[in-house]
């Protein structure tokens, strides 16, 4: 299967780098102006072909993701419309904020066409992506889904759940950042190094991850097991919640859509 990339920077890197790492041998070909970009690719997995040339890159590809930035879609599908219509390949777009439908109607031909999400942690094969679908078939949604699963986990959503998605990953990422954040800072007035804080938090969250998958709980059973009544984690939620601290993260999801 020959997987076609158009642009070779954050998103596209990542994923061109962590298929590349797929034991399921795909054949991968980039593109990109940047020959920076390209080389650095190269470096790292020999086996990706690079070009600058996006026409040549879809040629035989059974799936094109196009991961240039949003206003640069129109422009870049308008310049391999007659290619797409040649080669027929699935179309997975990055792009935020422009729908499967819309890149459809942009690449002029009647392709399957999906509206791709991941988050940053693409780039270490740990992603949470979205996938909205627009004229696939179940074997083209699976087949997406079980491409973007390789680098993290992946969803089948509708459009209209994009916008909560990204608030929980998207987004999300950067507020679990922002938590860890604050518990080291609390772990230093505490008397801890924020080394050693920090090590100590992202272990625990690891942890309480685990717990909530192996039990298959919700977080609040698991809360309970370590609340003794009178104790001190009831206080510290309690102190937590006098701050705001549920309906603070609520806020901000809320914040995070359009
Ligand atoms: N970053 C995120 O967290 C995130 C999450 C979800 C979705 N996305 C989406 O992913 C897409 C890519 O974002 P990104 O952060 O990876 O952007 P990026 O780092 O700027 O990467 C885009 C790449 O496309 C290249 N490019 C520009 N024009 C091109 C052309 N005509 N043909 C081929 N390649 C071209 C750029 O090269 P030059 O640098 O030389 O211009 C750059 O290397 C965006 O649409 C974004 O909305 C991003």
């Amino acid at each position: 299967m020959k997987i076609a990339i158009i642009g070779a920077g954050n998103m596209g890197g990542a994923t061109a780098r962590g298929l590349a790492q797929s034991e399921k041998g795909y054949r991968l070909m980039v593109s990109d102006p940047c020959q920076t970009n390209l080389d650095a690719l190269k470096e790292q997995y020999p086996a990706i072909e690079v070009t600058h040339d996006n026409k040549a890159c879809i040629e035989g590809a059974d799936l094109m993701i196009l991961a240039v930035k949003p206003w640069l879609a129109a422009e870049v599908l308008g310049g391999i419309k007659e290619a797409l219509a040649k080669e027929k390949p699935i179309v997975a777009s990055f792009a935020a904020g422009i729908s499967a439908q819309e890149i459809a109607q942009l690449t002029g031909a009647d392709l399957p066409v999906f509206h791709v999400t991941p988050n940053t942690a693409i780039a270490v094969r740990q992603s949470m992506t979205f996938v909205s679908a627009w004229h696939t078939t179940p074997e083209q949604d699976n087949l997406l889904l079980s491409l973007f699963r390789e680098l993290g986990d992946a969803m089948l959503i509708q459009e209209a759940q994009m916008g909560a998605g990204m608030a929980l990953a998207s987004c999300g990422i950067a507020y679990a950042f922002r938590y860890i954040r604050a518990a080291v800072e609390g772990g230093v007035e505490l008397g801890l190094y924020p080394g050693v804080g920090q090590r100590i938090v992202q272990q625990t969250l690891r942890g309480a991850v685990a717990l909530l998958e192996a039990n298959e709980s919700h977080p609040e059973q698991e809360i309970d097991k370590v609340t003794t009544p009178g104790g001190f984690t009831i206080r510290g939620l309690n102190a937590m919640e006098d701050k705001g601290f549920t309906s603070a993260v609520i806020a901000g999801l809320r914040a995070s859509v359009k």
